[in-house]
């Protein structure tokens, strides 16, 4: 038959996107418009700035990424959009403009959440066919999630204080690097010792899949304050490494425990954390130990792009689930 043709839009946080993906699964374009620089001089991102810059943005992106796909608006199926969990603001310009779209040309429209398009990031690099287990390891999301089926989430254990990329980019800010601080803690880390400080590993108890990673925030910044005022000088590597050390034990560690609790042997992992080398290693193999299977996306679809949204709406394509126009965002939308 005719392929289907989704435009993606992903306006959450900080980058602006839109892709055409065909089928669910061959990406014709991906272009994501970064305002990290904008963002870098006040290290985090600001929420006005974040939206006015997605106005701004927009279109330009979806008509390049219509021009790379070799696409026009005639030949969409539907549009996919983001409609959160996110920034209001950021989020409200990329669901305005895909419902314009819509409107305009007459297409479906499809609200996706941003956590699942994370985890359909997978499914764009020959991952694996539900039920699984997901990993989500975002800037804003730690979760480990149970998907019996395309479309179906449960919790099995989440973040009970910061998200693992929240805690990488504000140690990252305490040693004094740039944002978004997670890609250069792993940098680093690679040429550190993981030896070199035992920082805490944060298990809760024996069956809790549940996260917690302000303890190790704090241990971290407390070792970087001692070292300064005595005048010592630290070894940023070590300091790396040895934090990367622990987040990713107690990331795999539970992963393993959610596998076991479950018997489901298909892991998936999600987020932008999912791009850490670390955790690739590690969880790849205990994952050869314990006998299932772990699937990472590309390192180019870990991060937000507007790929993963499409390839998100593709299920709810085929199952004719679509949003009216008075689809709104949502600051805080569960999976
Ligand atoms: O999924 P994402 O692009 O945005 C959210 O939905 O939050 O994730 C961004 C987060 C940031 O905290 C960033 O520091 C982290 O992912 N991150 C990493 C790596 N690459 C990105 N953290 C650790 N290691 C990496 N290689
Ligand atoms: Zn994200």
């Amino acid at each position: 038959g005719k392929p289907v043709v989704i435009l993606g839009i992903e306006t959450s946080c900080d980058e602006t996107s839109a892709a055409v993906i065909r089928d669910g699964k061959e990406i014709l374009s991906n272009v994501i418009a970064s305002q990290i620089e904008i963002h870098k001089r006040f290290g985090g991102v600001v929420p006005e700035v974040a939206s006015r810059k997605h106005v701004e943005s927009i279109s330009g992106v979806v008509e390049e990424a219509l021009e790379q796909a070799g696409v026009t608006l005639d030949d969409l199926s539907a549009v996919a959009v983001t409609y959160g969990p996110g920034l209001v603001g950021a989020l409200l310009t990329g669901v305005a403009f895909a419902k314009g779209l819509c409107w305009s040309k007459g297409i479906p429209l499809i609200g996706v959440q941003h956590i699942a398009g994370h985890i359909y990031a997978n499914f764009l690099s020959g991952g694996m066919e539900p039920p699984l287990i997901a990993l989500v390891v975002s800037g804003g999301h730690t979760e480990i999630v149970h998907m019996p089926a395309h479309g179906e989430f449960s919790f099995l254990g989440r973040t009970r204080d910061d998200a693992a990329g929240e805690a990488y980019d504000k140690v990252a800010r305490s040693m004094g690097l740039d944002y978004p601080g997670g890609p250069l803690i792993d940098r680093l880390a690679q040429e550190g010792n993981p030896e070199a400080y035992l920082f805490p590993r944060a298990w809760i108890d024996e069956e809790s899949m549940d996260f917690s990673f302000s303890g190790l925030k704090s241990a971290v910044i407390n070792t970087l304050h001692n070292a300064e005022q005595r005048g010592e000088e630290i070894v940023q590597a070590d300091i790396a490494a040895s934090f990367q050390a622990s987040v990713v034990d107690v990331l795999v560690e539970k992963t393993v425990r959610a596998v076991n609790k479950t018997g489901v042997r298909n892991v998936v992992v999600a987020g932008g954390v999912a791009a850490n080398k670390g955790l690739r290693a590690r969880l790849t193999e205990r994952a050869g130990q314990e006998g299932f299977h772990v699937h990472f996306p590309t390192l180019d679809l870990c991060t937000d792009n507007a790929a993963m949204i499409a390839a998100a709406a593709f299920p709810l394509y085929a199952e004719g689930k679509f949003h009216d126009l008075d689809l709104n965002a949502i600051a805080s939308l569960s999976l």
